[in-house]
């Protein structure tokens, strides 16, 4: 039976994974998956964590099921922490962000017949691959201006402008995946009143909270298009923001227009967990409402993760400088305007692989680095093989 089967190919992040656990080079350099590293080279349980972990261990009697749609508490302290208002919303514990984006896609093929999603250009591998594998047609919005490496305003508007009623739009909540470009709060109200004009239904995928300017900051455009857009679906990760990855916790989060449509989306949220993996995971989700719910350990938390932000904010400046340094200025500037974890160094394919064959340094092939990987030495080092891939283009 299996002799005929052909297994899909791995997206380009999950190649690359691969490839870097197989090169024996001690040298190598890892700024593939997104994964924040500090300048050790590790990625540490955050404090606050353990001590959430601490209190479990010693107070929970019971492994049990939970509920269907995940705890009451973590839901609400999530809700919390992303809205300022409570309001008509319905919501569901996920294993993880990517468990969170799949329960909102496969919500949109109860919507409406025919919807259409859009996706920014360009935007994380995973979104249109899940898209793809729901059999939801998928159409495109600007996003990146290549020429400047900036936002592409004008383009993105104009596509949003187009978006039919009832038509899906991801959007990133903060921090880019890949680019790096953080919309202004002026680009974000354009955003929210283009939106709404259009009656798109906003699916917002929130990865990386924390990880731009501040939890506040990053979620200005998540707050004013729901100020504008009555109904929208957040997709919520802890992976990043609290170092979850390996646990799995996500939410979704459906802003709705009043209590009754409230009901039928909590129903089908809850049936859809019940199809895909039934119960969801409990023990990170309450991991992350122990720490929300305690004063003492969410400013613990606070802490870190402003921690955290500074390194990668540093890990900017740094590279840039480095950058500056073999004269590319242009790029430099462009990387250090940019916020979160990524940046695009804009090689092509061909440049990456040779970045990776000749100085064992791993990016993706999009020419994505993830900059919170980074560390003074290998900042340095990715420059100056930049810098010379450049040179051997030129001579070539
Ligand atoms: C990434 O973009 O590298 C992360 O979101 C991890 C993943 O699952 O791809």
């Amino acid at each position: 039976m299996f002799e005929t089967l052909t297994a899909p190919e791995a997206d380009k992040i999950i190649r690359l994974m691969a490839l870097f656990a197989a090169d024996p080079r001690p040298e190598k350099i890892d700024l593939g998956v997104g994964v924040y590293r500090n300048s050790q080279g590790q990625t540490p349980i955050m404090a606050a964590v353990k001590e959430a972990e601490r209190q479990i261990w010693n107070a929970q009697q019971s492994k049990s099921y939970i509920s269907l749609a995940g705890d009451k508490a973590y839901l609400e302290a999530v809700e919390d922490l992303l809205f300022t208002t409570r309001g008509a919303k319905a919501a569901i514990a996920t294993p993880g962000g990517t468990g969170a984006l799949r329960q909102c896609f496969e919500a949109l093929k109860y919507l409406r017949a025919g919807l259409t999603v859009w996706l920014p250009e360009p935007t994380w591998p995973n979104h249109a691959s899940i898209l793809h594998y729901l059999g939801l047609q998928v159409q495109t919005y600007r996003f990146r201006d290549e020429a400047t490496g900036g936002l592409d305003h004008a383009g993105m508007m104009a596509d949003l402008a187009q978006v039919a009623e009832g038509d899906a739009v991801v959007i990133h909540g903060c921090c880019h995946n890949p680019t790096g470009i953080e919309p202004s709060a002026q680009v974000w109200r354009d955003i929210a009143l283009t939106l709404a004009k259009a009656k798109a239904l906003p699916v917002i995928d929130m990865a990386y909270l924390g990880f731009g300017n501040g939890i506040e900051a990053d979620l200005t455009g998540l707050r004013l298009i729901a100020a504008e857009c009555p109904e929208l679906l957040v997709g919520f990760s802890a992976s990043k923001s609290f170092g979850l990855y390996r646990d799995r916790v996500g939410a979704v989060l459906a802003q709705c227009a009043g209590p009754e449509t409230q009901t039928q989306m909590q129903g089908l949220l809850t049936w859809l967990n019940r199809q895909n993996y039934a119960f969801p995971p409990d023990h990170g989700a309450r991991v992350v409402q122990v720490i929300l719910d305690d004063p003492d350990l969410r400013a613990m938390w606070e802490t870190e993760l402003t921690t955290m932000r500074a390194e990668i904010n540093a890990n900017r400046q740094g590279f840039a400088d480095a950058l500056r340094a073999h004269q590319m200025a242009t790029l430099a500037d462009q990387i250090a305007a940019q916020r979160g974890m990524f940046s695009l160094l804009g090689l092509s394919v061909e440049q990456v692989r040779r970045l990776r064959e000749n100085s064992a340094i791993y990016i993706v092939e999009d020419s994505r680095a993830n900059l919170a990987a980074m560390t003074p030495m290998s900042s340095r080092i990715v420059a100056q093989a930049i810098s010379a891939l450049a040179k051997e283009d030129q001579s070539a």
